[in-house]
């Protein structure tokens, strides 16, 4: 059965893939494609396609008999009606197969090309598809790189795809959703850099913090997360395009550490000269570093928290109960 999952996920993805090359809308997608920026050449590598207009293409294309046809159901490929009318789930729209970490197609998402809808479709979770455990791109950088010396982490799957076409093939996604604790420790087994690189917006600087809480029980010494804030209303494909790979590159580089965001951010809005801005800062710090597993990080955050409550080490190293578990 799950072989047999995989093996019609891969037939998806070359039926998408030839219709990019032969339906009668191609040209336009593809030039789509080129004013983004992307060459042939890439878009062969992630293998992006195209699903076309119509009701049941793929249907037709893939479903051989009654069975493979649920199956399709199952894979959430193909949807059914309340009238039991089958048809196709991603339609007119560009597709960008993600693959789990040994290279199998498990899911994939569907960008809106012109009209109404949502930008982005993505796979509803399926036997083979776990959001929260895959991250588009990954396999792709680890095929790029026998060892990765950092992995940059963005929301979407244009800045992989965009990224990677400047030559900085090591950007993975987190397929929508907030960077997930089991994303990051597959991440933290393929590398021991990775750098938080979201959209400048509201809902990119929100995904941020929520990657570093998620991070907390990970971090271990040797082990290194930076975060790259972009200006505002950028997102890593507009800039990279605006400003070349150099620039990102440096950008990259000097990405903020994890102590210094962690109390930039904790410390925004609060006035450390007072007794009560310090009292909440303690607060705020407090349950965070309980949930770091390692000494390094932990004495790293104590010692700037002292500094910053103008207290000694000693004095506050009491007060924050040390994680009880070991990663
Ligand atoms: P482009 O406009 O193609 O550059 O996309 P983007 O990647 O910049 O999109 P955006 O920053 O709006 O969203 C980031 C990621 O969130 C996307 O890659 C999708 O994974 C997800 N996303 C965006 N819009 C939608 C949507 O309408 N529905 C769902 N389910 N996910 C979305
Ligand atoms: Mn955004
Ligand atoms: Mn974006
Ligand atoms: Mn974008
Ligand atoms: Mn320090």
């Amino acid at each position: 059965q799950a072989a047999d999952d995989y093996q019609q996920m891969e037939r998806a993805t070359k039926f998408f893939s030839y219709q990019l090359r032969q339906h009668q809308k191609a040209p336009a997608v593809v030039e789509y494609l080129k004013g983004r920026g992307l060459s042939g050449e890439i878009v062969k590598q992630f293998q992006i396609g195209y699903a076309p207009d119509g009701w049941d293409e793929l249907l037709k294309a893939l479903a051989k008999d009654q069975r493979s046809r649920e199956q399709l159901v199952d894979l959430k490929l193909v949807n059914r009606n309340d009238s039991g009318r089958y048809y196709d789930f991603f339609r007119d729209r560009i597709m960008f197969p993600i693959r789990d970490r040994r290279g199998r197609v498990v899911g994939f998402g569907g960008r809106i090309i012109d009209g109404d809808g949502p930008k982005y479709l993505n796979s509803p979770e399926t036997r083979v598809f776990h959001k929260g455990r895959e991250l588009y791109g990954f396999y792709e950088a680890k095929q790029a790189h026998r060892q990765l010396q950092q992995v940059v982490i963005v929301e979407g799957y244009m800045d992989v795809v965009a990224l990677a076409q400047a030559g900085i093939d090591f950007a993975v996604a987190s397929l929508g959703t907030a960077t997930t604790t089991d994303q990051l420790q597959m991440l933290f087994r393929a590398t021991s850099h990775v750098v938080c690189c979201y959209d400048g917006d509201r809902a990119g600087r929100d995904a941020a913090w929520r990657a570093l809480e998620n991070a907390l029980p990970l971090l271990t010494d040797g082990l290194q997360l930076t975060f790259l804030f972009l200006p505002d209303g950028e997102d890593p494909d507009t800039l990279v395009r605006k400003e070349g790979p150099e620039a990102f590159k440096q950008r990259l580089a000097q990405a903020q550490s994890f102590t210094d965001y962690f109390f930039s951010h904790l410390t925004e809005s609060l006035d450390l000269a007072s007794d009560s801005g310090r009292a909440a800062l303690l607060n705020q710090a407090k349950p965070l570093i309980e949930k770091i597993a390692s000494d390094y990080y932990r004495d790293e955050l104590l010692q700037h928290l002292a500094r910053l409550l103008r207290r000694e080490v000693s004095q506050i190293e009491g007060q924050v109960a040390r994680a009880s578990t070991n990663v």
